[in-house]
């Protein structure tokens, strides 16, 4: 049976004219993030709605901080929803990360401990994230580099979260190998205990290694050969899920981005259709 391909494009406003006028750039969607474009008014409420016109959009956010211990913004969640509606958005994913703690923004996003304990608190927060939006929110696995006295694996504790939420995962396959490299595991036996059946999103970036053991996700760089591989290994095991692109600076040459996006595509036809 033939599956959907479609690969994205995070989109930015500095280079927002190119999605409309660049030949070039030819995404099959577009990723924003909604912290940024809610309360958005004037000129660039105009290139939303010409957005919404040209391309299907996904919502990615950066600030619900799911593993924080302040209430859930409810407020903010309900103007998600709110966005949602009015652009036609179904996909709204978020970080598996605290980004707030004591009410001050940190302004990087944190790992979670992965404890027993926070898989309840995570997927109660989820739950009711959910229950405003009213559709299934999707939790990105990030990179990260210390871990917080661990007392299961990160696969154990995303899989634990996924199930009890009834949430849905993005699995970002750059951050897999990052943190594959950078805590020295298997990234293809990470990929194999994640539950591929909730897995509804994909991110894949560049990242930069800054010495013989430590890489820094940067989504500044082109994608690196072995993470390719990775992606791969990983479409071979799912099938018909959106794959976005991120790219958050370094638009030097834009066309090659293109030229990602159609080496992703590539990928994905040999393993869906
Ligand atoms: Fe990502």
């Amino acid at each position: 049976m033939a599956n959907k391909v479609e690969i994205g494009l995070g989109f930015r406003k500095e280079i927002a004219d190119e999605f409309f006028h660049n030949e070039n750039i030819r995404p099959d969607f577009v990723e924003l993030a909604p912290e940024n474009w809610v309360d958005m008014g004037g000129y660039w409420k105009q290139v939303l709605n010409q957005l919404a016109d040209k391309y299907q959009i996904t919502a990615h956010g950066l600030s619900l901080s799911v593993g924080s211990y302040e209430d859930l913004d409810i407020e903010f969640v309900k103007k998600v929803k709110l966005f949602m509606d009015e652009f036609n958005i179904q996909i709204y994913s978020e970080h598996l990360s605290f980004a707030k703690t004591q009410n001050a923004h940190l302004y990087d996003l944190l790992p979670i401990p992965f404890k027993q304990e926070s898989i309840d608190h995570v997927a109660d927060r989820i739950k009711q994230v959910q229950d405003i939006i009213q559709r299934q929110l999707v939790i990105e696995n990030v990179s990260y580099y210390t871990s917080l006295e661990p007392e299961m694996s990160e696969a154990e504790f995303v899989t634990e979260i996924v199930e009890k939420a009834g949430c849905k995962l993005l699995l970002d396959v750059n951050n897999v190998y990052v943190n594959s490299f950078n805590h020295n595991y298997d990234a293809y036996g990470f990929i194999d205990k994640m539950p591929m059946e909730s897995v509804s999103y994909i991110h894949m970036a560049g990242h930069k290694k800054v010495s013989d053991d430590l890489i820094i996700d940067t989504h500044g760089e082109s994608i690196i050969d072995e993470v390719y591989k990775l992606f791969d290994y990983t479409t071979s095991k799912l099938s018909g899920v959106p794959v976005l692109l991120e790219r958050d600076f370094n638009f030097d040459d834009i066309s090659d981005l293109q030229i990602e996006m159609e080496s992703l595509k590539k990928i994905c036809k040999k393993n869906w259709l």
